[in-house]
Formats: C-alpha cells, structure tokens, sequence
C-alpha cells in the first residue's frame, strides 16, 4: 500500500528503511527521497514507532 504518494512509497519499504531509523527523515534519507507536502509524515512516524515495537519489543504502557 502506498503511504507517501509524492514520493510513491510503499509501507513495506517504508519499514524496511525504519528499521533502526531514529527520524521521519532518516527514513526518507534512506529511500532516497525527501518530504513533500508532509502528509504522510505521521504515517511514517507511526511505521518507525511499530517497526521498533516489533524488533525492540518496547511497547506503550498506558497511563493510568
Ligand atoms: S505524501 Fe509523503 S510527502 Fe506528500
């Protein structure tokens, strides 16, 4: 599925190049491309956020 459509980017290399990126923009860095209109961006936030849960297994814990 695309998540960026300025740049074409697909969520799969999207998390590909999340791995280990510690911003959007390493992300994008790593795709070769940079933001457009920044629609996305909190898209590819969240593709960092989930690819570091799975491989770091850091999760949220709500606050109660
Ligand atoms: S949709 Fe990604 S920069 Fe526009």
């Amino acid at each position: 599925m695309y998540i960026c459509m300025c740049n074409a980017l697909r969520d799969k290399e999207l998390a590909a190049a999340g791995k280990d990126a510690r911003t959007v923009a390493d992300v994008f860095r790593r795709c070769g491309s940079r933001p457009q209109c920044g629609k996305c961006l909190p898209d590819v936030a969240q593709i960092i956020e989930d690819v570091r849960t799975r491989e770091h297994g850091v999760q949220k814990i709500a606050a109660e």
